[in-house]
């Protein structure tokens, strides 16, 4: 499908037409899947709802991005710290991610999506894991967006990961300690040959980071809304995006940079 970079919306400010531009559009988008929760006890309903509320959200951001041209998408979908909610809301994002693989593979490959789980597999089940290589494996050759889900994901335990695989290879004889720098790091990061993420959406109205590509977002800009997750739109996605052009990149220096 054709990007189409511009159209009108009705739910944008007056209507005007959102005119978004190709050559600032961003490379790699964060999102932080936020308010699932309250989006579902809002309603009178349990949590869960949410989280399968915002699984279809994903979707029609996924496409939405794809059809922009941005080439990364990563998500945050369970991180290192989401163990300590109830047994019963863990097995039931546990089941969705197994659910969307099973349903979902065969659409990502139309759509040329390419898909990578990024976090700790260690102790997810080893049925979820079987269905995660296979659909990695089976979108490894798409051509259009990688999306990034962020499974049992923590930027802390990512950095200290990366430290003990370089140091290993310090130790192994295959890297001297003075080769050590910014770019060889990226490389034993779960993103690497990825470029940082641009810009970092977290809907759900919180201020932080929450543990989440501390490395990669060290220049992203933020762009946060209150709007709850299972409520967040493409327009609302355009918008994020609109606002991010408009922004001066300026990576410490006193110019805007590319
Ligand atoms: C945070 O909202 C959200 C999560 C911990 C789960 C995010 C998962 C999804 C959106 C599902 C993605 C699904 C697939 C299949 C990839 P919260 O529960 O903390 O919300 P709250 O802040 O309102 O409590």
């Amino acid at each position: 499908m054709s990007p189409k970079f511009w159209q009108r919306r009705k739910s944008s400010p007056a209507d005007e037409p959102l005119l978004l531009l190709p050559e600032k559009m961003p490379q790699h988008v964060a999102i932080i899947m936020d308010g699932n929760g309250r989006w579902a006890q809002k309603r009178g309903l349990p949590r869960t709802f949410g989280h399968k509320a915002g699984a279809e959200v994903l979707r029609s951001i996924l496409t939405d991005a794809s059809e922009l041209g941005i080439k990364y998408l990563t998500a945050y979908a369970f991180s290192t710290e989401n163990w300590r909610r109830p047994h019963d809301e863990v097995d039931f994002l546990m089941d969705l991610f197994s659910t969307y693989l099973d349903n979902e593979v065969d659409a990502l490959i139309a759509q040329q999506v390419k898909l990578r789980f990024i976090g700790s597999q260690e102790r997810l089940s080893p049925a979820l894991c079987q269905r995660i290589a296979e659909a990695e494996k089976r979108t490894a050759a798409g051509t259009g967006i990688t999306l990034n889900l962020a499974v049992d994901y923590g930027g802390r335990a990512e950095i200290v990961r990366a430290a003990r695989l370089l140091a290993q290879d310090v130790l192994d004889g295959q890297r001297a300690v003075s080769e050590i720098d910014e770019s060889l790091f990226s490389e034993y990061l779960f993103t690497q040959g990825q470029p940082d993420p641009d810009l970092l959406i977290r809907p759900g109205g919180d201020l932080r980071i929450s543990n989440f590509l501390l490395w990669q977002l060290a220049y992203a800009e933020l762009w946060v809304t209150d709007v709850l997750w299972p409520d967040f739109t493409p327009a609302e996605f355009r918008r994020a995006i609109r606002d991010y052009q408009k922004r001066d990149r300026r990576f410490g220096g006193l110019t805007p940079q590319k």
